[in-house]
């Protein structure tokens, strides 16, 4: 008798264990991969903070007043891209820039992109 109270246990267990495993590790790998759209948010920009890691980091390629050189003119970037593909260009680089992701941090490319994002050519 006690015997198949322990299997019924037993098996109450493995099924369990087998629910978990088929509805629990699917979230688990769609939390590790890196989600396409980046949010990025609205904080005060720091102008200064956001020109001391733009002169050290980018105006080699960018150029002094964000003039262009051999990477493009960023004056009237905030009209042309919105801030998430501007993010995504730092931190991923591409067409010839470097990635900055493990450059900079997380605060420090937010405040990059806020402040290019307001650079709408004037
Ligand atoms: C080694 C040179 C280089 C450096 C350093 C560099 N960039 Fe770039 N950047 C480029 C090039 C080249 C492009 C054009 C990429 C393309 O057309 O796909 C570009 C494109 C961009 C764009 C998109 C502009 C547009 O109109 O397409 C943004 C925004 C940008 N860079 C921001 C930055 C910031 C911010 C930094 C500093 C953290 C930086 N870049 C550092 C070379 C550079």
């Amino acid at each position: 008798m006690q015997k198949w109270i322990v299997s019924g246990i037993v098996t109450v267990a493995c099924l369990f264990g087998i629910y978990l495993l088929v509805y629990d590790m699917p979230n688990k790998e769609n939390a590790a991969v890196p989600s396409e759209s980046v949010s990025i948010p609205d904080t005060p920009v720091d102008a200064d903070a956001a020109m001391q890691i733009y002169r050290s980091n980018c105006l080699s390629c960018h150029g002094d007043q964000l003039s262009g050189g051999f990477g493009p003119n960023l004056t009237n970037v905030g009209a042309t891209m919105d801030k998430e593909t501007i993010y995504k260009q730092i931190s991923q680089g591409g067409g010839g820039m470097p990635k900055f992701e493990s450059k900079l941090t997380e605060d420090e490319l937010i405040t990059l992109t806020n402040w290019l994002a307001g650079k709408k050519g004037d």
